[in-house]
């Protein structure tokens, strides 16, 4: 009780600092936190800015299976599946943390697993890891080094952990889903070298409004349809308290009540997002978004005009969010993908430290 009047207390603070905060600035405060940051001169996001939809060149599908080219590691795609069946199956959490893991990844630096770095070429240790969406959350690494290992056992120095990435959140997505997920993801990305905690600002955050979110996958070259599309994936895994304790007024009653009783006070605990079929990857997302049983402010904003006949179709016609999810998860694989041509690329043979 004490912490949701606190939440709220903090949320009524933040809207009164709003404005005065934020004089002149497009985008003042990146979603994650509830209290609005000053921006510096600079760094201001036009809200319009549209990236180019993300090209992908130098991706192929089968990639690591053309036996002529200097990649070929026919095992590559088996191994990467094999590792995600078998942490799936133990605990469908972890496919989960796969499939964030790949977003978040390819939103920062591109698809280029600088999400995995601990240590990067200019001895940064503050790299993504320890960023404010992704420390003491991401989860599924251990998976991507099992495969690491294995594939660099079969195939040295040719299969990038981008690829990984890639691959991993695919057959997550075609595991949690009971095999009705099938994503084309090529392959063919590179490896970064660098990695810095701050660049994660650019992930849309849990508090961010429908133009907040549509200006952050906007300058991804991602549509508002995509973002609406790819959101769906908060139908599987799980959250923490602190990211919606200060809206359970704005709930289906009874669902605030049993989330309440969840987080007992306690904003480090977590709850499970969806909370008919938790570990399904299905399109129940869009129906709990109709019946106000969605966690965030950025789920819960997709009701919003623009946005509500996108969610009542994918809420109702079978297949048809499915199939835009398989789109747009290849389409999020291509987003600043890095290539051999590319300054400051590799394969890396750890995927959490660059090579020497
Ligand atoms: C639209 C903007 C998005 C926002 C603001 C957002 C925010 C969040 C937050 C705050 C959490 C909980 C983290 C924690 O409690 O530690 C979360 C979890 C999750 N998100 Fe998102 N997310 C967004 C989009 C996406 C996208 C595009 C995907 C993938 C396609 C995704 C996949 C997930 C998954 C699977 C989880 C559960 C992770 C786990 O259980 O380990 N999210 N997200
Ligand atoms: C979203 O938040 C921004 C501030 O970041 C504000 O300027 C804008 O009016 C808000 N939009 C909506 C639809 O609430
Ligand atoms: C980074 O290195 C510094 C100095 O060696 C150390 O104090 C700090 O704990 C390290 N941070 C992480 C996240 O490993
Ligand atoms: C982010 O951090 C790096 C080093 O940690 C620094 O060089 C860079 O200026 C920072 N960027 C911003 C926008 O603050
Ligand atoms: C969307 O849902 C929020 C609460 O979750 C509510 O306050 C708002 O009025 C709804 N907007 C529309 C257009 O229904
Ligand atoms: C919250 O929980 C995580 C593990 O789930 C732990 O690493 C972290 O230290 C906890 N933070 C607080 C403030 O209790």
């Amino acid at each position: 009780m004490a912490t949701s009047k606190l939440a709220a207390f903090v949320v009524l603070a933040a809207f009164l600092a709003g404005p005065a905060a934020c004089e002149g600035a497009s985008i003042c405060f990146n979603g994650w936190l509830r209290t609005p940051r000053f921006c510096p001169r600079g760094s201001r996001l036009n809200r319009r800015q549209r990236g180019a939809s993300p090209s992908g060149l130098g991706l192929g599908y089968g990639y690591y299976n053309n036996r002529r080219s200097p990649s070929y590691c026919p095992r590559a795609e088996g191994i990467v599946r094999g590792a995600v069946s078998e942490a799936v199956a133990a605990n469908p959490g972890i496919g989960a943390g796969l499939i964030r893991l790949f977003f978040h990844d390819c939103f920062v630096r591109g698809c280029d697993a600088s999400v995995l770095l601990t240590m990067t070429n200019s001895k940064n240790n503050d790299t993504e890891r320890e960023g404010p969406p992704n420390k003491n959350s991401l989860r599924g690494f251990e998976v991507i080094d099992t495969a690491k290992r294995a594939i660099e056992a079969a195939c040295p120095g040719r299969v990038s952990c981008a690829d990984i990435v890639a691959f991993a959140a695919r057959d997550a997505s075609y595991f949690l889903s009971n095999r009705r997920i099938n994503i084309r993801m090529p392959g063919g990305r590179y490896d970064g070298r660098e990695s810095f905690a701050n660049e994660t600002d650019q992930l849309p955050g849990p508090f961010s409004n429908v133009t907040e979110l549509q200006a952050s996958f906007a300058a991804k070259g991602l549509t508002s349809d995509e973002m609406v599309t790819l959101s769906g994936a908060h139908t599987i895994g799980r959250a923490r308290c602190m990211f919606f304790s200060s809206r359970f007024s704005e709930m289906d009653p009874t669902f605030a009540a049993k989330l309440r009783a969840q987080c007992n006070g306690n904003d480090n605990a977590s709850v499970n997002q969806d909370d008919v079929t938790p570990d399904v990857l299905d399109k129940q997302y869009y129906r709990n978004v109709i019946d106000r049983k969605v966690l965030f402010t950025s789920d819960a904003v997709l009701n919003s005009t623009e946005t509500m006949r996108q969610v009542r179709e994918n809420a109702n016609r079978a297949g048809a969010w499915e199939r835009k999810f398989e789109r747009a998860m290849e389409n999020m694989g291509k987003i600043g993908v890095k290539t051999k041509a590319d300054q400051g690329t590799e394969i890396r043979r750890v995927c959490s430290r660059v090579n020497n």
